[in-house]
Formats: C-alpha cells, sequence, structure tokens
C-alpha cells in the first residue's frame, strides 16, 4: 500500500477521471477528499470508509476551496498529494465565446488549481513533503478547431506547473498529465453534440496509433507512479498520455 497514512485531494472526484484517481489512491492506502459540485461524490467517498471525505465545493470559489481544506484539515490532517483534475470542455471560436464563457472556463480550468494549491502547499511543507498533480491535456500542446478558451487554460496550467515546482521544490514535486481521449462522462458528452456521436467515437480510436481510447484507469495508473517515490527525480514537467496521437501528423491515416 503505497500511500498508507497519506492524505490525498482529488477535485472533480465524482465521476470520470477524477473517480478513477480517487479509487487508485483508495486502494492504494490513502485516506482521500474528493471535492467536487456533483453530489455523487458523496456515495464514492462512502464506499471508502473512514479513508474517504466528500465535499460538495466549486472548486473555482476561493472561499469554498478555503472552506474544504479546513475541513480536510481537520479530518485527516496535512495533504501530502493534491490531484488538480477538476474541468469542463467548452465549445467556441474566439469570436463566438462570451467573456462569461471565458471566465468559466479558466476559473474551473486553471484557477481552481492555483487556488487549491495555496491551500494544500502549506500543508505539504508542514509535513516535510508533497505532490501537487495538475491534469492538464493533449490540447496543451496541440489544438482543434473551436476551443478557444479549454485549449487556453489547459496550455496556461502547464506555466502554473512549472511556477510551483520551481517555487517549492525540493519538498513539493509539481507534473501535469496530459491525457488525449478518455472514456469517462465529459467525452461522452462532447461526442454527443455532434450528429453522428458512433462515427466520432470511431474517429477518436483511429486516430490514436495505438487504435483506441484510454481508459480513466490507465491515468490513474500514471498519477499514483508520479506521486510515489518511483518518481523522486520529476518535477516541472508535461507528461503526455495518449496512446501516441501527439506523434502523428494531422490527417495521417492508419494503416490497418
Ligand atoms: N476525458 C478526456 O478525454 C480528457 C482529455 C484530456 C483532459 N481531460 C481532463 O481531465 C479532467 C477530468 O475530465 P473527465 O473527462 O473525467 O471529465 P468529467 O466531466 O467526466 O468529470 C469532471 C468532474 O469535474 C467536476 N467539476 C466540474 N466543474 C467543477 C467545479 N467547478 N468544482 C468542482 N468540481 C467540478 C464534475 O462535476 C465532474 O464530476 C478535466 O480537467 C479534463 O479537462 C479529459
Amino acid at each position: 500500500m503505497t500511500f498508507s497514512g497519506q492524505t490525498v485531494v482529488v477535485t472533480g472526484a465524482a465521476k470520470g477521471l477524477g473517480r478513477a484517481v480517487a479509487e487508485a489512491f483508495y486502494r492504494e492506502g490513502a485516506g482521500v477528499a474528493l471535492l467536487d459540485v456533483d453530489s455523487a461524490g458523496r456515495q464514492v467517498a462512502e464506499g471508502f470508509g473512514s479513508r474517504g471525505l466528500f465535499i460538495q465545493c466549486d472548486v473555482s470559489s476561493g472561499p469554498a476551496v478555503e472552506a474544504a481544506f479546513a475541513d480536510i484539515q481537520r479530518w485527516f490532517g496535512n495533504v501530502a498529494i493534491l490531484v488538480n483534475n477538476a474541468g469542463i470542455q467548452a465549445y467556441g471560436k474566439v469570436n463566438d465565446t462570451t467573456e462569461a464563457e471565458w471566465d468559466r472556463v479558466l476559473a474551473v480550468n486553471l484557477k481552481s488549481a492555483f487556488l487549491c494549491a495555496r491551500q494544500a502547499i502549506p500543508s505539504m511543507l508542514a509535513r516535510g513533503q508533497g505532490v501537487v498533480i495538475n491534469v492538464a491535456s493533449a490540447q496543451s500542446f496541440m489544438s482543434q478547431a473551436n476551443v478557444a478558451a479549454y485549449t487556453t487554460s489547459k496550455t496556461a496550467l502547464l506555466g502554473l506547473t512549472r511556477s510551483i515546482a520551481v517555487d517549492y521544490a525540493p519538498k513539493v514535486r509539481c507534473l501535469a498529465v496530459c491525457p488525449s481521449t478518455i472514456d469517462t462522462p465529459m467525452l461522452h458528452w462532447a461526442i454527443e453534440q455532434s450528429p453522428e456521436p458512433t462515427a466520432v467515437l470511431r474517429e477518436c480510436e483511429q486516430m490514436h496509433p495505438l487504435g483506441r481510447i484510454g481508459q480513466p484507469e490507465e491515468v490513474a495508473e500514471l498519477i499514483l507512479f508520479l506521486c510515489s517515490d518511483k518518481a523522486s527525480f520529476m518535477t516541472g514537467q508535461p507528461i503526455r498520455i495518449d496512446g501516441g496521437l501527439g506523434i502523428t501528423i494531422a490527417g495521417s491515416k492508419r494503416e490497418k
């Protein structure tokens, strides 16, 4: 049990990738605080017994995050690991993204990581060490049409990752995890926006050299590794987990 006795905070843990990450840390012995706006996270936390704590929290709100970390401190003590995973997808070019949509995407996908890190890092320093993981995206490096605010937020997360890594080394390590297409409710919501969701899903599979999309558990395994002492010399880097998507030339077809 690699994380026995450690407290892990996972944002956006009610479903999808965050839920898989919370479950993986629980299996490895950690106490896990699950933060989410969706109350479905309560049931996930209940499955962890005394090692689970659900806090219904909008992580883009400074006061809500401050209150959540005060509860975590009371329940578990100091935080060892923070996984900034909460995120929302939004579509639009610059000219059809409203100011409110832009602010919302940047607040949930980027500001939340700053707000949570600001609460967690003093706790990590007090216990002597810690790890912050920011869940970024393949879209931190590449873009597609119609995702101006999302791709901006995910690219900026890499800057925040480097800043935390430099400012708090050697006690705190900080890494970004950059997935391509992962099988979560967010993906299914995104493909449902198309009139032909099944065709879009097949296209997503085909554009990956590995011939499929990723599973949340595969990303969770990477995060466990990065948070463990096995990755003790890694900090400040974005780590791609993308089935080879980022090494292909756009439009190139895979041979069957
Ligand atoms: N699924 C993918 O293909 C994919 C690819 C690259 C990156 N990502 C990133 O991975 C992360 C997880 O994505 P997912 O696919 O599991 O998404 P998801 O929509 O399936 O789950 C996201 C969770 O975050 C929660 N959340 C949203 N806004 C919140 C807020 N303001 N405060 C607290 N919780 C909030 C949601 O309620 C939900 O439980 C996101 O940051 C996303 O951008 C996903």
